[in-house]
């Protein structure tokens, strides 16, 4: 069986989810159920004994540590962290404590235990790390997209905690010995997506017909790739990734803010029309965000090269099934926008008069 923290979260959910309609390996799920973690998300995994949830924080190395000795792991594939740029701007602390003393107890526990396998059980195990590009810093409009060898330069509270997590993987391996593995990833989009960032957050509000907050002029670019996309490149590097490595993975699919939320609204218009109008006449151009990153972009040849892997969706394709997740699953958009999700957005988007 294999370890998977986070994976009551976005990825984690999906990861958890195709893991599992793919193969009988059973997960055993660790998830501090923070306000980004939904059991609803495992809802059709509810009897199943392949599937082991624990309501745990990472932090808590006695409870890691029986989770090792107790199901005797194959790999663990750590997704869980703080992934928001803007609480991380807002509330920097749990990202510090999560994302960097979270990977260290992970880590250390991992040590501990592989270092007692017998000798065929140690070689096999794997400790897969999954992190962002956003380690990487920010490029400028022509700059070659990020290999694995960019330098770290991370501009956020969130990207540094998780640069920091990724150097710790580093250091485990270099000095331990411990057989890690690090994804890079760029922006994902899908089904299961919290509605705090862009792409959700567009498709909920305009069904709202609230306002459509693009952050300063909207022409900040990342590179978008659809969640099982992802999902099939961590199976990928987990059976096959050299150990050590690192692997970037994006979808070759750079596009500006605006682009994306005026797609949306498209699809919107095309699924679910709107008697007032077009969506995107709820657009607005909003105070942007500080230290915001210019561009981000993956070159995601060396996964290809080794491993094979490519995205399956395009954008057009992944973006038409993730407008028409959400149409279908407004009971779920419903449930994940509470008391506390309300008061983040009045947090977050209050004090950005329109521009
Ligand atoms: P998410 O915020 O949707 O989910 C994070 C999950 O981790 C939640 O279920 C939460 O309950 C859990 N968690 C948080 N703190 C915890 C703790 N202390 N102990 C145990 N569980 C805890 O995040 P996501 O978007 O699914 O991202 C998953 C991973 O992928 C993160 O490591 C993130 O940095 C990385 N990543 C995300 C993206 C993206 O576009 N979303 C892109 C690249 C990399
Ligand atoms: P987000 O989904 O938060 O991901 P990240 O910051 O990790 O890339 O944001 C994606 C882009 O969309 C980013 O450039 C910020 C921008 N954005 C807006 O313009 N408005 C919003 O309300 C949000 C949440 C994001």
């Amino acid at each position: 069986m294999i370890l998977v923290t986070g994976g009551a979260g976005f990825i984690g959910s999906n990861f958890v989810l195709d893991w599992l309609a793919r193969s009988d390996e059973a997960v055993v799920n660790l998830d501090a159920l923070t306000y980004a973690g939904n059991r609803e998300n495992l809802a059709s995994l509810e009897g199943d004994a392949r599937h082991v949830f624990v309501q745990g924080d990472i932090c808590d190395r006695a409870l890691v540590d029986r989770l090792l000795a107790e199901h005797r792991p194959r790999a663990v594939v750590h997704f869980a962290a703080e992934s928001h740029v803007d609480r991380s701007i807002h509330g920097p602390g749990a990202f510090m404590r999560t994302n960097v003393e979270g990977t260290f107890t992970l880590l250390e526990a991992a040590r501990g235990y592989w270092g007692g396998l017998p000798a065929t059980e140690k070689d096999a195990f794997r400790f897969l790390h999954v992190s962002t590009d956003e380690v990487y810093g920010s490029l400028g409009p022509i700059d070659p997209a990020f290999t694995e060898s960019h330098p770290y330069e991370p501009n956020s509270p969130y990207s540094a905690s998780k640069a920091a997590s990724d150097h710790l993987v580093r250091a485990w391996h270099h000095t331990y010995g411990l057989p890690v593995l690090t994804t890079n990833c760029s922006n994902n989009y899908g089904p299961y997506h919290f509605p705090e960032k862009l792409i959700p957050l567009m498709i909920v509000n305009a069904l709202a017909g609230k306002p459509l907050p693009v952050y300063g002029d909207g022409q900040q670019v990342r590179d978008w790739l659809y969640v099982k996309d992802h999902c099939a490149a961590i199976r990928e590097v987990l059976a096959r990734g050299r150990l050590g490595e690192t692997y970037n993975v994006g979808g070759w699919n750079e596009r500006p803010n605006l682009e994306i939320v005026r797609q949306v609204c498209a699809l919107l218009d095309e699924m679910k029309p709107d008697p007032a109008g077009p969506y995107a006449r709820l657009i607005t151009h909003v105070a942007d965000r500080p230290g915001h990153d210019r561009r981000y972009a993956i070159d995601a040849r060396k996964l290809e090269r080794e491993l094979g892997w490519r995205p399956a969706e395009t954008f057009e394709t992944g973006i038409r099934k993730t407008v028409r997740w959400y149409l279908d699953h407004q009971d779920w958009v419903a449930r994940v926008q509470s008391g506390a999700y309300r008061a983040w957005v009045d947090q977050n988007y209050a004090g950005r008069a329109a521009a």
